[in-house]
């Protein structure tokens, strides 16, 4: 009776999320299994942010709540920001589910599951679903890292920040995920020390505007914005070799950080920065605190810092109010940018975000030809440049095997997926990789034995 599955949907904070739910619930001696029609408790991890996502998490609890009427002591949990947003209005669909519980009570679980197996045990039977989504102070540091299990890890991801204050009229996210808070920069200057002793080397810092990381907590100092500060502290640390983080928010890219990419070499040459639209008038009506100009600038400002600076973004087509004309922006603004990937999303009208209400919503068949038209563009965007990294040699963080088990998967300092043959033992080190072949999204390529004198000068590799 104490085997969970949890099934995650969204986005890297939510699996984050999750993994800290798995290893809170297997120190209380549950067991975390890895198919979900082996589990006695089967826990959803929600996604908000578009329709498709809750729709996706409805249906499968809809399936699972069939289950649970032939098994009654089966138990159906939802988590996460669609429990959040929706609370206990979601027992209406689905009267079957045990537990509502949303994102900043995530540490209560195992006392719910506890409590309702104990229940279960004495025979008490359970009216009522436990339904908690209040917010609460401190929850931005309860979900820190637990790694553990067998299995070096190369890559970890690290929470700094929950929330976010925003306002950006489509997004839903500050109702899901709540006002921004910080952890304080020593504990997670401390988890990244600690798990560079157990041989991460890459570390994602997390949030949803990292960009404002400890505004209200650190003063700038010499110019540093907190954030900057952060990404200094993390880069001293021994072990790690390569620092991401997503999603920051243009408006963060001031001097400092663009900077930062010149005297910060673990920040590689790879930036997510969202843009959202092309078109002046749609940023306004988004409530993004940015001209289309200055995004530009900014690109122009992190080309100068790293000329070999790969861009990837997010971007809504059919917002409402966008016109041919605005969606021709925002396709002139990919061209320009030259992205290596976006994330590009059909607009979904989320009930209670300002945008909701806004005239001129776009039919379907417009956003959906918009969305196909721009993937075109991107597509071909990030095939040439793939391309043209053919005969390159590329440093490449070693993470494991690829997904066949027959070669070694890594990626290069400007985030691209590298796929090559190789021993085991290279993982978790940096190699030397000369680019043959290149699809949309990958890389092929060979190793480039040690001493070969085709090693490029930024490359430390030791083979
Ligand atoms: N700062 C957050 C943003 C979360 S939402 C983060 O990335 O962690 C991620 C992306 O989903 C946004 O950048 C936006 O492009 C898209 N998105 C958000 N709300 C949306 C909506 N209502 N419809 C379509 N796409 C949306
Ligand atoms: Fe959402 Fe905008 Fe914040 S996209 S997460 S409100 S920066």
């Amino acid at each position: 009776m104490n085997r969970v599955h949890i099934k995650t949907y969204g986005c890297q904070m939510n699996e984050r999320d999750s993994e800290a739910v798995a290893a809170m619930l297997r120190a209380r001696g549950y067991r975390i299994v890895p198919s979900e029609d082996d589990c006695d408790i089967l826990l959803l991890n929600t996604c908000s942010v578009r329709d498709a996502a809750e729709q996706k998490a409805i249906g499968k609890a809809g399936y699972a709540a069939a289950r649970k009427r032939r098994e009654p002591d089966f138990v159906l949990g939802i988590l996460g920001c669609m429990a959040q947003n929706r609370g206990a209005d979601l027992l209406e669909r689905l009267p079957d589910v045990d537990l509502i519980v949303g994102t900043q009570k995530f540490h209560r679980v195992p006392d719910y599951l506890d409590n309702l197996r104990a229940a279960r045990e004495a025979g008490i039977p359970i009216a009522e679903a436990i339904v908690e989504t209040g917010s609460e102070e401190g929850s931005q540091n309860t979900i820190r890292d637990h790694m553990e299990g067998p299995g070096r890890r190369v890559c970890a991801f690290v929470s700094i920040q929950q929330g976010c204050d925003m306002n950006c009229t489509f997004c839903i996210v500050p109702r899901t995920r709540g006002d921004e808070r910080s952890r304080p920069m020593e504990d997670i200057v401390r988890e990244c020390e600690e798990l560079a002793g157990r041989g991460v080397r890459e570390v994602t810092l997390l949030g949803q505007i990292v960009t404002s990381y400890g505004r209200r907590d650190h003063p700038r100092e010499a110019g540093a914005s907190p954030f900057v500060q952060l990404l200094e502290r993390v880069h001293e640390i021994p072990g790690i070799e390569r620092i991401r983080f997503t999603s920051p928010h243009p408006r963060g890219f001031r001097r400092d950080l663009t900077e930062a990419f010149s005297r910060l070499p673990k920040l590689g040459e790879h930036v997510h920065l969202p843009v959202q639209s092309g078109s002046d008038s749609i940023l306004r009506a988004m409530n993004r605190p940015y001209s289309r100009e200055r995004y530009l600038e900014i690109v122009r400002m992190l080309k100068a810092a790293q000329p070999a600076m790969a861009f990837s973004t997010d971007i809504i087509v059919g917002f409402p109010g966008e016109t041919d004309e605005d969606f021709e922006r925002t396709r002139t603004l990919c061209e320009e940018v030259d992205y290596d990937m976006a994330y590009v999303f059909k607009y979904s009208v989320r009930t209670g975000t300002p945008a909701a209400t806004m005239p001129g919503q776009v039919p379907e068949a417009v956003r959906e030809r918009r969305n196909q038209a721009l993937l075109e563009v991107l597509r071909a965007g990030s095939l040439r440049r793939s391309t043209s990294l053919v005969g390159a040699v590329q440093e490449v963080l070693v993470e494991g095997p690829d997904k066949t088990g027959m070669r070694l998967s890594g990626r290069t300092r400007a985030n691209r997926a590298v796929v090559f043959e190789g021993p085991g033992r290279l993982a978790g080190s940096l190699a030397a990789v000369a680019i043959t072949d290149a699809s949309v999204s990958t890389l092929y390529g060979s190793l480039v034995p040690a001493g070969a004198g085709l090693q490029s000068a930024a490359c430390p590799a030791s083979l």
